[in-house]
């Protein structure tokens, strides 16, 4: 069939079912409070953007959005989730930021069968045991970052490391992939320090490191978290004496943080300077429609619209066809603004990730620590 015959009958098999002709209906799962809220409006506005940009329709049907604040509170993830899929029968859930809420989903959605796309949460457990037909992740795992720091920090000769970081699912799997790379390649992770999520009280930690006194300094925090946290670790002089390295402590937070940040290097599939047409026109685009620059959860919840788009266009827009979907993105290559990327098996981003250092206001690559990274998605049967 030429490439117009599959258009118009794919366009005709949507209009001729009911469900095709009304819209897809969006759960959008975000924190709309607390720590990790300016990062699901940047989600928000990411995904809104790819959509805007087809014109308002995907698989041939408008977008309706239906919110929930899932207040980064795992506590409450199982009955936010449920709303969306029990009460307002949406056809797909985008979300969320927090790994502990994002299992409680990833239950929710293999037990129902709903699609849900992540576009964030790193929590390894989503594309490893919970992995699903029906459940993506446009973002990267926990464990991604972390080793592509672990193998930088270890080529850098750093020998004795402290890692700090919130006491969850997504540090302790940061802190581990970090753990993993930096030991197997000679280093030694001498101290695990943390604290609860989405505690602030750096101080006596800080002064454990500097009692310490390691060749460098691993963390993940992130918002409003890593904002103080860079900050503090500045303030107590730490920044003069052992390097400070990381993941996601500078997104979204380089305006707050001011000088503090400067020279931090970080490693995410993500940064400023790619130069690259696709992201130019994505941060274009984005600056004026928002009036802000777009960050990597911009770029992540941009991705999620894409793959639904890749999906709903495979299935004529019926999103109930779940194998047609999910075959029609584990063979895309997805066109980010990060750089292009697959999906593996276990729907996992398979991706570069970029050594970045701050530089002003901006997490400027200075490399790419980790070339077409996998996660090893263990446990994953699928
Ligand atoms: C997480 O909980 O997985 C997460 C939250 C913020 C940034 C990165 C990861």
């Amino acid at each position: 069939m030429t490439f117009i015959r599959k258009t118009l009958a794919a366009a005709a098999a949507c209009t001729a079912t009911l469900a095709c002709a009304a819209p897809i209906k969006v759960g959008l799962m975000l924190p709309a409070t607390g720590t990790y809220s300016a990062l699901g409006q940047a989600i928000e506005n990411g995904f809104k953007l790819y959509v805007a940009e087809q014109g308002g329709k995907i698989g041939g049907r408008e977008i309706e959005y239906v919110k929930v604040d899932d207040e980064s509170d795992p506590s409450k993830a199982t009955d936010n989730v449920n709303k969306l899929i029990k009460r307002d029968h949406v056809d797909v859930i985008v979300g969320t930021v927090h790994s502990g809420v994002a299992m409680a989903m990833a239950k929710a959605a293999k037990d129902s069968g709903t699609l849900l796309i992540v576009p964030n949460a790193g929590a390894e457990a989503i594309t490893g045991p919970m992995c699903a037909p029906n459940i993506f992740r446009s973002s990267f795992s926990n464990w991604q970052p972390g080793y592509a720091m672990g193998e930088v920090a270890a080529k850098k000769g750093y020998r004795k490391v402290v890692t700090i970081t919130w006491k969850y699912a997504a540090g302790d799997e940061s802190v581990a992939g970090f753990k993993e790379a930096f030991e197997k390649n000679g280093g030694q992770v001498v101290k695990e320090l943390t604290l609860p999520f989405p505690g602030v009280e750096f101080q006596a930690l800080l002064t454990d490191i500097a009692a310490t006194k390691p060749d460098a300094v691993y963390s993940f925090f992130a918002g409003g978290g890593a904002v103080k946290f860079v900050k503090d670790y500045a303030a107590a002089g730490l920044n003069k004496t052992v390097p400070l390295l990381g993941a996601f402590i500078t997104d979204g937070t380089l305006e707050a943080q001011g000088a503090a940040a400067a020279g931090v290097l970080t490693t995410l599939h993500y940064a400023d300077g790619l130069n690259t047409p696709r992201d130019k026109a994505f941060r274009l685009a984005y600056a004026k429609t928002y009036k802000l620059q777009p960050d990597v959860y911009a770029v992540q919840g941009y991705d999620a619209a894409q793959i639904l788009a890749i999906g709903a266009k495979a299935t004529a827009g019926d999103l109930s066809k779940t194998a047609a979907f999910a075959a029609a993105v584990e063979k895309a290559r997805i066109d980010s603004p990060r750089g292009p990327f697959t999906l593996s098996k276990s729907h996992n981003p398979v991706q570069d990730i970029y050594l970045r250092q701050v530089v002003g206001a901006e997490n400027q690559a200075i490399g790419i620590a980790s070339k077409a990274l996998a996660d090893p998605s263990r446990g994953c049967r699928q």
